[in-house]
């Protein structure tokens, strides 16, 4: 595809703009996909006397928790110091107790002062991650699932590598298939990102599964960045979805050799706004990435690093975010059933229906009659490389972050604007 053919933000093709003397791979990056919403919302009335209903954006709305917003007012005098880039002490231990925790790591294995790094949110860092680790001079290829979050793409566009998309379809059982990635593209592969839960079809990648990509890491050589950031909001409570250091330790590999893991407390703690999570895994791969993220000046202030030791230390108000997405869930889908071809997803809390037609038009319409907003889901893959249809084409994201009563009311607007079409 010429760059002019993309869909991308910025200067008007053919028109010189300041600049055209940048990095000529900003050119590469596509329009947000909110971005490529709004254009289609625009000029769009919807119905005055219907309350608008987001569900475009996966931005938790619970309320933050108290203990947290509280540790944080109380930090503010620690405003005075210039943060060190690898965190406190309290906070690299608070993450590690947390992972031991959560997924059951023997003791002693993830070790806070080698193995973790915060970071501000995962977004940053998994952008950050792919410019401190690609090798441009060789080739590189960026392997990443389709439809994907799109920090995964702009991060291998702008590190000089070329993405490589794995479809993840109702035909591959919503996770990567890895047998379709031709042996040329593996051995370019420079690192694989991974999404567990996944954005936006909440397929969970089992540890047999997980297990298969390490020993396709040792034998192509490349780094995998899991994307953790939905882990706590898992939809059974007797199966937590398993994590790649659990694939790890069960493989023997208790060095997390060629791994790193990305972890929240947007979703986990209802606070998007904090901008907390650390990445945790392979102490070689920590200490390079800690080399550049002092260079690039990312350390997180302290009265942010304070309230996040409180969020990581704490495991019920977790519990209870995941309570509220599960009664979402489970009142939400019966109303949705029997008109809209829709499946519970594992983790997270996204809905990804197949609309059969047009996302676009789908999304406009819904807008336009009942002023509720979801997401059209071709904005959030690519065709992939053998030139097959955009695998999100013809189904929508559907993000179940308004409190359970506006839920509730968004779904049954939505069974009747599909009755009704
Ligand atoms: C898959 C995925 N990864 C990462 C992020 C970034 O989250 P944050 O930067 O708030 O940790 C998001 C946010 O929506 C996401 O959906």
């Amino acid at each position: 595809m010429r760059p002019h053919e993309r869909d991308r933000g910025g200067t008007p093709a053919g028109v010189r703009g300041p600049r055209d003397d940048m990095n000529p791979r900003l050119e590469l990056l596509h329009a947000y996909p909110f971005e490529r919403l709004a254009r289609l919302k625009a000029g769009v009335t919807p119905p005055q006397g219907l309350v608008h209903i987001a569900m475009s954006i996966g931005e938790p709305q619970h309320a933050p928790p108290d203990f947290v917003v509280e540790t944080l007012r109380r930090s503010l005098d620690r405003l005075g110091s210039y943060p060190a880039t690898a965190g406190l002490p309290e906070l690299r231990a608070a993450c590690a107790g947390w992972l031991q925790r959560r997924f059951k790591l023997p003791p002693g294995t993830m070790n806070p002062e080698t193995m973790v790094l915060p970071v501000n949110g995962t977004r940053e860092a998994l952008f950050a991650f792919v410019q401190a680790t690609v090798d441009s001079s060789r080739n590189a290829s960026v392997l990443m699932p389709n439809p994907f979050y799109q920090i995964y793409e702009g991060a291998a566009l702008l590190a000089g590598a070329e993405p490589f998309f794995l479809d993840t379809t109702a035909a591959t059982g919503y996770v990567p298939d890895l047998e379709a990635v031709p042996e040329s593209v593996w051995r370019r592969c420079q690192v694989l990102f991974l999404c567990s839960p996944g954005n936006p079809t909440g397929a969970v990648l089992p540890l047999a599964y997980l297990q298969q990509v390490l020993e396709l890491a040792d034998r192509y050589d490349f780094v995998i960045a899991a994307d953790e950031c939905y882990t706590e909001l898992y939809l059974d409570e007797r199966s937590p979805s398993p994590g790649l250091l659990q694939a790890c330790i069960a493989s023997g590999r208790h060095a997390f050799e060629r791994c790193l893991v990305f972890h929240s407390l947007s979703k986990r703690s209802s606070v998007p706004g904090l901008r907390s999570g650390f990445v945790a895994g392979d102490a070689r791969l920590i200490a390079r990435f800690l080399l550049y993220r002092t260079y690039h000046g990312s350390a997180m202030a302290i009265p942010t690093q304070l309230a996040s030791i409180a969020a990581w230390n704490e495991d019920s108000h977790a519990a209870h975010n995941r309570r509220l997405y599960q009664q979402k869930f489970d009142q939400v889908l019966p109303i949705l059933a029997d008109v809209l071809e829709v499946r519970k997803p594992s983790g997270g809390f996204y809905l990804w229906p197949d609309v059969h037609g047009d996302d676009e038009r789908f999304v406009r319409e819904l807008f336009m009659t009942q002023n509720i907003t979801v997401l059209p889901g071709s904005y959030l893959a690519r065709p992939a490389a053998s030139g097959r249809d955009n695998p999100g084409a013809g189904r929508v994201r559907i993000s179940l972050v308004p409190s359970v009563d506006l839920c509730v009311e968004a779904a049954r607007r939505m069974r009747e604007f599909i009755v009704n079409r």
